[in-house]
């Protein structure tokens, strides 16, 4: 018989209101495991599942624009997972915070927002592509960093 046992955990941490948790960047030999293409599909899934959750009405509306949003998001993580600093040459320094400002970010909709990246994060894990310690880092990043994007109450 032929059992299989994962440590991953996506649990995700309680949001309490006006903490911004210390945040850890995600360990860079996830970008390494994945390659820069692999990361570039990966928020093409989280988009395009974006695009059919409940929170899709705070995304660019049509699919088209949605593909381009997931290509900036992706500069950023490739960035951020120690790659080359792409969103700075295309748009700008990162302030994250400054650039979710205009949207109605709650603690509900980073729920959604988690749950969609969980998901675009499967075939990762089901292929193989990275170790379980780094999907790991990158989840704990993602269930950190989402904290300080909260702008708004339910
Ligand atoms: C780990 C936390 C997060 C990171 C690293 C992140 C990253 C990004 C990046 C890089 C962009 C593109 C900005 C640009 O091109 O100017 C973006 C945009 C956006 N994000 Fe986030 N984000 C996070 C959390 C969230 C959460 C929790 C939500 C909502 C539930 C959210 C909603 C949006 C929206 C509505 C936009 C504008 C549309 C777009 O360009 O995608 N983000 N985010």
């Amino acid at each position: 018989m032929n059992f299989t046992t994962s440590t991953l955990d996506f649990s995700i941490q309680a949001y309490q209101e006006g903490m911004n948790p210390p945040v850890t960047k995600p360990n860079p030999e996830f970008l390494k495991d994945i390659t820069e293409q692999g990361m570039r599909d990966l928020l093409d899934r989280f988009y395009m599942g974006l695009f059919d959750s409940p929170i899709q009405n705070i995304f660019p509306q049509t699919k088209e624009e949605m593909k381009i949003a997931g290509q900036h998001s992706a500069d950023f993580f490739i960035q951020i997972c120690g790659g080359p600093k792409y969103f700075n040459q295309n748009r700008g320094a990162p302030k994250m915070r400054e650039r979710h400002a205009p949207f109605r970010i709650t603690p509900h909709a980073r729920l959604h927002w988690l749950v969609t990246f969980e998901e675009a994060l499967q075939p990762i894990i089901k292929n193989k592509l990275s170790s379980e310690e780094n999907i790991q880092s990158f989840w704990n990043y993602l269930n950190v960093f989402s904290q300080w994007m909260i702008n708004s109450k339910d």
